[in-house]
């Protein structure tokens, strides 16, 4: 009875502090959050607001609280800082000004600040949580550890908290981090570990904070609210294309030292509109509040994302970012910055239900405007016969159909999910969305406003008080999973890689941008759609330009070489192999052509793929010249590269297609499976004298060609056509066509591109046969005719 009565003290003690004993419910435990970085700036602007909403929100069901903010900042210094941030939170907009201030009073008397540098300093804060709670005679619930510092600092204090300041048993503990997560794959691999070694992934929060903007954070919940609606509507049938847009006026000044580690596309890209991208495109789950489900899904989709290439990006950057960089960096004047301040890139998705439909994202700094949106347009499949003044925009399909996910900004000034009205009515939470009003005037989208059904949220809040909320709540589906993350940067890397050494293009900045990065895209390629704006006059001592050169014609060991810039000798070539598909179609009635994989043909496929109305694909035997022994699936087959570049684009009948068998009865190149004979057997029974019509070959750096490889005799003689060999990288096992069927072909084309390949050229130049020493030599085709495809790169060097 006594502890009862000693209870009932300590209730109401805390109930005047908790919110003037807002209906106090049964005591849930104590609450820490230790906000690291306080002083700074996210902190400041979004951290400390969105902890006081917590405080406005929970503290009157039960939880007690206490908010440490912390930094390396003496305490004087710290405090006075924190006084500041603490004095001018604002509270929600229908609170009367006392009662304001009442409330930032009590949440002040919760906050306090400190240093924290030293692991001590660590053990001494768990110490006082401690004592406080005992003190209190409360139960401790958990730990919030917010990470509002720079990454390089993440791995220190985890392992101070994870060594002096956990929770006792009974209490959960949470760290919250920040983005940037690593800048490329491996590096947030290494992060992962790293902190893995610490926390437990369930322990960990990792933030993107678009997925607490109240628009991102209704896509799900809208695609499901509107499943009858959408099923039918939310595939390739229907969606033209895919817009997803972070557009920014600001511009980096003041942040070059991040921005040059990470550019437009590690810092939104990677994280802000992937993410987005994922809500749009993955299947939806059932159940969408489970966020083991949601991952997955998610995954899933990351699983379909077709490879993005050089191609599948456009770059800029504004002009006065460089001379930023070389005053924040102190870089000398002949410093020139490639990274980019503004991306456009094309994202494809392969499969049933995205296929073909292209996902634009982009984003930019020191644009013309500052908005941000996704948006789904419909295609548009109807003529109307009536006169357009009888149009109904209800009824009307002659008007845009689309789905607009409006985040913020921009002409409407506030976040929206706008739905044209000849689509159909949505459905929102009636308690959090309201109509919006009209706003006579205003077009969006090429519409009036009154075009859509327009849904705004009832009260707008800021994306960190939201996803603070969700961390209290627990709430993971709103947050960056381990995996999640990874697959991210698995998408992104080779693109980054890729873009490396690329100069963007610059931009002005602001409205005078005029239509500078305006892009455009065929196929699986993207472009700038003018010419940039400097007049390129090649002076003495400049580089050459591709238009300075023609096409080359010359010899190459003995035989004929075509020599140009990329994009011409590919051109070429696309135009040789049409000519001589067309040639043999209409001797012979069809066409036997030999491909081999890797990246340098990718664009030979795509161009194939995009310009050649004329050719024969429907009396085109498609053979492989080798093959990786991996699945025909993985990414990393030959055919798998022929697939996505070629076959998905054009019609070859499926029974003209011949991939080689590398993966039989469950195995990989398994030499009792007989693959290579089975090959071989297909070549013979279908290729008069087991002679192609024309075989593409490329030129490794060490010499090798198809998979026939330096130091090893397989393959360069003998009667086989088809053989099993062993590379010297991964993955080893291959498959391929022989030297002797190579050179029984009736044309044998050899592409070459690139720097890389200079030096092999060279020697290779000036070598005799030897094709044990360099497998490319011993290319001569016996009667047919042998031409070399060199890019300058090559050729010149
Ligand atoms: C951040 C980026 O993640 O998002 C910034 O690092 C960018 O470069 C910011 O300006 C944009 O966020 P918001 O909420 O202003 O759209």
């Amino acid at each position: 009875m006594k502890h009862a009565g000693a209870w009932n003290m300590l209730t109401a003690a805390v109930c005047v502090a908790l919110l003037g004993c807002l209906q106090a419910q049964e005591l849930q435990g104590h609450v820490s959050v230790i906000l690291l970085g306080a002083t700074g700036d996210l902190a400041r602007k979004y951290l400390w607001q969105g902890l006081f909403q917590l405080y406005l929100e929970e503290a009157g069901k039960g939880h007690s609280f206490r908010f440490h903010g912390t930094a390396l900042t003496s305490t004087k210094q710290g405090q006075e800082v924190i006084a500041k941030v603490l004095e001018s939170l604002s509270c929600p907009r229908d609170t009367a000004p006392g009662r304001c201030a009442e409330l930032k009073a009590q949440f002040q008397q919760l906050s306090e600040y400190r240093r924290l540098k030293t692991p001590e300093d660590y053990l001494a804060l768990s110490k006082d949580i401690e004592a406080r709670v005992q003190h209190e005679g409360l139960q401790e619930a958990g730990r919030i550890f917010y990470f509002s510092v720079p990454p390089f600092a993440y791995a220190d204090i985890a392992r101070s908290i994870n060594s002096s300041c956990r929770p006792g048993p009974g209490a959960w503990l949470r760290v919250v981090l920040e983005k940037p997560f690593g800048h490329d794959h491996r590096s947030a691999q290494q992060l992962a570990t790293e902190l893995g070694s610490f926390f437990q992934e369930e322990e960990m929060y990792r933030v993107d904070h678009y997925l607490g903007k109240q628009v991102v954070a209704q896509i799900l919940p809208f695609r499901d609210q509107n499943r009858k609606a959408l099923d039918g509507l939310w595939n390739r049938h229907h969606v033209e294309r895919v817009e997803i847009i972070m557009k920014e006026t600001v511009d980096a000044e003041g942040r070059t030292s991040f921005y040059e580690e990470y550019g437009v596309i590690g810092d939104v890209l990677q994280n802000h509109l992937t993410e987005i991208l994922m809500l749009v495109a993955m299947e939806l789950p059932l159940d969408i509040s489970s966020s083991e489900a949601v991952l997955g899904h998610k995954l899933q989709a990351f699983r379909a994302l077709r490879g993005l290439q050089r191609g599948s990006a456009v770059v800029g950057q504004y002009q006065a970012y460089r001379g930023q960089v070389r005053r924040e960096l102190q870089k000398p004047d002949s410093f020139h910055s490639l990274t980019p301040t503004f991306a456009g890139i094309l994202v494809h998705i392969d499969n049933l239900r995205w296929e073909g439909v292209p996902f634009i994202l982009m984003s930019g700094k020191a644009l013309d405007e500052r908005v941000g949106y996704v948006r789904i347009l419909f295609k548009d499949q109807v003529y109307c016969a009536q006169s357009e003044k009888r149009w109904v925009p209800a009824q009307s399909h002659c008007l845009p159909q689309q789905i607009i996910f409006y985040i913020g900004h921009g002409e409407l000034g506030s976040p929206a999910v706008l739905v044209s009205r000849n689509l159909f009515r949505p459905s929102l939470p009636s308690a959090s969305w309201k109509e919006v009003e009209g706003q006579p005037g205003l077009r969006l989208f090429g519409c009036p406003l009154s075009d859509y059904y327009a849904y705004s949220p009832v009260r707008e809040q800021d994306a960190y008080s939201i996803l603070i909320s969700h961390i209290f709540h627990r709430r993971k589906d709103s947050f960056i999973a381990m995996e999640n993350l990874l697959a991210s940067w698995v998408f992104w890397t080779p693109l980054l890689d890729s873009l490396a050494h690329e100069v963007p293009r610059l931009y002005p900045g602001g409205a005078e941008n005029g239509h500078l990065l305006d892009f455009e895209f065929s196929g699986s390629h993207l472009s700038f759609s003018q010419p940039p704006l400097e007049q390129l006059v090649p002076g003495p001592d400049s580089a050459p330009m591709p238009s300075d050169f023609q096409v080359l014609g010359a010899k190459y060991r003995d035989s004929p070489l075509i020599s140009a810039w990329p994009e011409e000798l590919i051109a070429r070539l696309a135009g040789d192999i049409e000519a001589a598909a067309v040639r043999a179609v209409r001797r012979f009635g069809k066409f036997h052509l030999a491909l081999s994989g890797g990246s340098s043909p990718v664009a030979l496929f795509q161009q194939l793929a995009m310009g050649h109305y004329g050719f024969p694909w429907a009396h085109t035997h498609l053979w492989l010249v080798d093959e990786r022994c991996v699945p025909l699936w993985d990414p990393e087959s030959n055919f798998q590269g022929l697939q996505a570049h070629l076959l998905q684009h054009v019609r070859v009948p499926y029974y003209n297609i011949h991939p080689m068998p590398v993966h039989r009865r469950q195995r990989l190149c398994a030499e009792e499976d007989q693959g290579a004979q089975a090959y071989a057997e297909e070549i013979s029974t279908l290729v008069t004298n087991s002679s192609f019509d024309l075989v593409l070959l490329g030129m490794g750096t060490d010499g090798h060609t198809a998979s026939l490889f330096p130091q090893s005799p397989v393959g360069l003689d003998g009667e086989q056509l088809v053989v099993l060999t062993t590379s010297p990288s991964s993955p080893r096992r291959r498959m391929s066509l022989s030297l002797p069927v190579i050179n029984r072909a009736r044309q044998v084309a050899v592409l070459v591109m690139g720097r890389m390949k200079r030096e092999i050229a060279l020697l290779v130049s000036r070598v005799g046969r030897e094709p044990r020493k360099w497998p490319i030599s011993g290319v001569r085709p016996d009667s047919g005719q042998l031409v070399w495809y060199m890019d300058y790169d090559a050729f010149l060097g």
